[in-house]
């Protein structure tokens, strides 16, 4: 649970949709309990969504969704009746890249299913008066990466679909941002090479690994009327790590 830098109520009768918020340890998890920290009702999306462990004074229901699996995902949508804030945060990096079958499946889950829902929110969004879409990118959006191309053509993706649908949703109200984390302890971590943690964390300036907690509260940030005029914005969360 994070600290809670935020009134406690700031989201009472608010509703969240968190897609990758079903990784215990994960980011996406950190930000949909923080947002129901903070009074918001919280679906949770994602894949293994029985294994996710939800604390029991928290208001969160964690669905078993892949986010690609069109006709279910539109299903969802359209029998929801409340919407105020979308966190798109479902995404992969996996092995062979360079094979084209997985560079379209990594842009699937991670560029094309946040363009997708986003346009599928978008109706119950534009009735609500915090209406704040966050998607995920990356500091590999920056930096490109050869052992990660289709992860990072995703995270850059996400950085244009974020500006492109802030001018598009603007006179709707719905504010489209997006977080770009750096290296950030979670389940993910788990498939780098020994060692690499060390070696990434000698190479940030803040000499830590970030929390899953710290992206919570800069999500939460964006929910909040402190980002009332906040647009089109891509945040960096990783103790300065892309600064060179
Ligand atoms: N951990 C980091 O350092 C870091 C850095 C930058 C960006 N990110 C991004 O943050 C997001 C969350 O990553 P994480 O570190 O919490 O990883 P994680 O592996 O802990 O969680 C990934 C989540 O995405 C879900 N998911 C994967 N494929 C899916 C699919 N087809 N349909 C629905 N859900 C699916 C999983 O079920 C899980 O809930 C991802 O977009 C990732 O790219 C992570």
């Amino acid at each position: 649970m994070a600290n809670v830098t935020y009134q406690k109520d700031i989201l009472k009768d608010k509703v969240a949709v968190v897609t990758g918020g079903t990784s215990n340890g994960g980011l996406g998890t950190a930000t949909a309990f923080h947002l129901a920290e903070l009074g918001a009702k919280v679906y949770t999306l994602g894949l293994k969504a029985d294994e996710t462990t939800i604390p029991n004074v928290l208001d969160v229901e964690a669905i078993e969704m892949d986010v690609t699996d069109e006709e279910k995902i539109e299903k969802f949508f359209s029998d929801l009746t409340q919407l105020d804030i979308l966190f798109n945060g479902a995404g992969v990096n996996m092995p062979d890249q360079y094979k084209y079958d997985t560079y379209k499946k990594v842009m699937d889950i991670n560029a094309n299913s946040a363009f997708h829902i986003s346009n599928l929110a978008r109706p119950l969004l534009a009735k609500s008066d915090i209406a704040s879409i966050i998607n995920v990118s990356s500091m590999y959006a920056i930096f490109g990466s050869d052992m990660a191309p289709a992860y990072s053509a995703s995270k850059g993706a996400i950085g244009q679909i974020t500006k492109s649908l802030a001018i598009e949703y603007a006179d709707e109200g719905i504010r489209v941002n997006a977080v770009a984390p750096g290296w950030i302890d979670t389940p993910l971590m788990d498939s780098l090479p020994e060692g690499q943690a060390e070696t990434i964390i000698e190479r940030t300036p803040m000499k830590r690994l970030g929390k899953p907690e710290e992206v919570g509260q800069a999500v939460a940030f964006f929910c909040t009327p402190a980002a009332s005029f906040v647009t089109g914005a891509i945040l960096p969360i990783d103790g300065a790590y892309s600064l060179f």
